[in-house]
């Protein structure tokens, strides 16, 4: 019982504007840790990317995987905004509020907003991603597949349709016919069947019709909670190392997934923002292509794939693993300015006999102590690790920091000792009671 008063006397702490970042490469547990903040916030606002997310809430038996409706839909008297910065495949959000009501999670105007200003992921968006990664061969990307980056390079050249276009069909089918007239070149240019007009219109314009209730000034409604001096919860998608700008380019998304990224990507000033919380696992993990220094590809990769269960919710790929870097995280804290940090899955490692965190990264005869800006670099750097004593114990039932195994009070001390941020939560397991909260 004390632990849970500990408990909510440290998610007090929470309120006020918060945005919570991924600070490795994506699915490092943001949307477990989310549903927990979000029992005290009033707002749950997304700020970028779009359907290729994949977060998972366990409540009680039930699993939930949330593409692009916050995490906070699954408690009651929220508003969950999805802001401008996403980029909404409309038939997708269908899809997915229809399933959420299916399942008895009510999803009305009253509890969902959309932006109307954020742009369309539109049916060519899906196909010209999957045809431009064939086209790469072995350097694609691994992308998801939803169509992320064809719809913000429409939208940064300005040729990008908006949710708002749905409200006016004659104004929307104008638009559409001369984007598919261009779009349906590039199609055939790569062998692809273009998409017939009336039938990709008529889908669209029924989506429209659905989502009308939910398209509103979300940019209005956010200031107007701020002036309200409610708590709102900035939800980030993918991770720091996946930013189109600071993560490991091209093998990126095309979105902001950093603290930056929610300012942008919903119309709250920097100013107004009080905390900025990382969320990482205790170990790391990258789904998709590009370099991944601590990556483990033999016995100890898949075992932790295996007991973490790492396979990615939104494309069921196998998630790349291995040892925590705390060189990634320290950069993820300096370009986030994390707060603090929430450490996941940390039962995962319980059977581990010794633990490593990467310190630094050897190229050559040089000692980086940041992620080198060289992407050549970095492909070739070679981890410099400390080691530690695995504790052997599990740790699924702990939730109080004091009871948890000396080893492992040392492994999580050396992770905030690496990366220069406090600990503010760590998890052991994916229900949300499996929770540890840290006084730092
Ligand atoms: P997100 O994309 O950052 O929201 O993360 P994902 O949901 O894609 O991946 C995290 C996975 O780890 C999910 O399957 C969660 O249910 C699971 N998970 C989260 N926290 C824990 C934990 O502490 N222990 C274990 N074993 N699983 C966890
Ligand atoms: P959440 O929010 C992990 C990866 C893809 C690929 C790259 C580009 O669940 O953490 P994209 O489809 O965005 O053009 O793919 O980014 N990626 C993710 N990896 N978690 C995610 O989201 C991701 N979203 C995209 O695997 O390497
Ligand atoms: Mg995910």
């Amino acid at each position: 019982m004390a632990g849970m008063i500990s408990a909510f006397l440290r998610l007090d702490d929470f309120m006020a504007i918060t945005i919570l970042v991924g600070g490795q490469w994506g699915d490092e547990g943001k949307g477990r840790i989310i549903d927990l903040l979000a029992e005290r916030s009033k707002y749950v606002v997304r700020y970028q990317g779009g359907s290729n997310a994949g977060h998972e809430v366990h409540i009680g038996s039930d699993v939930y995987v949330l593409h692009l409706i916050p995490s906070g839909i699954l408690h009651s008297g929220k508003v969950c905004v999805i802001g401008n910065g996403v980029v909404v495949d409309p038939v997708a959000l269908v899809g997915e509020i229809s399933e959420l009501r299916k399942r008895g999670i009510s999803v009305t105007s009253d509890n969902m907003a959309v932006s109307d200003t954020a742009h369309m992921v539109m049916p060519y968006h899906k196909i010209l991603d999957e045809l431009r990664e064939i086209r790469k061969g072995k350097l694609k990307i691994g992308t998801t597949k939803r169509g992320i980056g064809p719809a913000y390079a429409d939208k940064v050249s300005r040729t990008g349709i908006r949710l708002q276009e749905l409200l006016r069909p004659a104004v929307f089918r104008e638009k559409l016919r001369m984007r598919l007239a261009e779009n349906n070149a590039v199609l055939r240019s790569y062998g692809a069947k273009p998409l017939p007009f009336e039938a990709t219109c008529e889908e669209l314009l029924r989506a429209g019709r659905f989502l009308k209730p939910f398209i509103c000034d979300s940019v209005m409604l956010l200031h107007q909670a701020v002036a309200q001096k409610r708590d709102i919860l900035f939800e980030g998608a993918q991770g720091t190392l996946l930013d189109i700008d600071y993560g490991t380019y091209p093998y990126v998304t095309s979105s902001h997934p950093t603290s930056g990224g929610a300012c942008v990507g919903s119309g709250i000033p920097p100013n107004r923002i009080d905390r900025v919380v990382g969320v990482v696992k205790a170990y790391t993990t990258r789904v998709g292509e590009g370099p991944f220094p601590t990556e483990h590809d033999g016995a100890l990769g898949e075992k932790m794939q295996r007991i973490g269960d790492e396979f990615g919710r939104t494309t069921g790929r196998g998630r790349r693993c291995g040892w925590f870097d705390a060189v990634v995280t320290r950069f993820s804290r300096m370009i986030n300015g994390i707060d603090e940090l929430a450490v996941t899955k940390l039962d995962v490692l319980d059977d581990m006999p010794e633990l490593k965190i990467c310190v630094g990264y050897r190229v050559g005869p040089k000692l980086y102590e940041s992620v080198p800006s060289d992407l050549e670099a970095l492909k070739r750097c070679r981890p410099v690790y400390q080691t530690y004593p695995g504790w052997r114990t599990s740790t699924k039932h702990i939730r109080k920091f004091e009871d948890l195994p000396k080893n492992a009070r040392l492994y999580l001390e050396a992770i905030s000792r690496h990366t220069g941020a406090p600990l503010s939560i760590i998890s052991v397991g994916p229900r949300r009671d499996d929770t540890i909260y840290v006084k730092s």
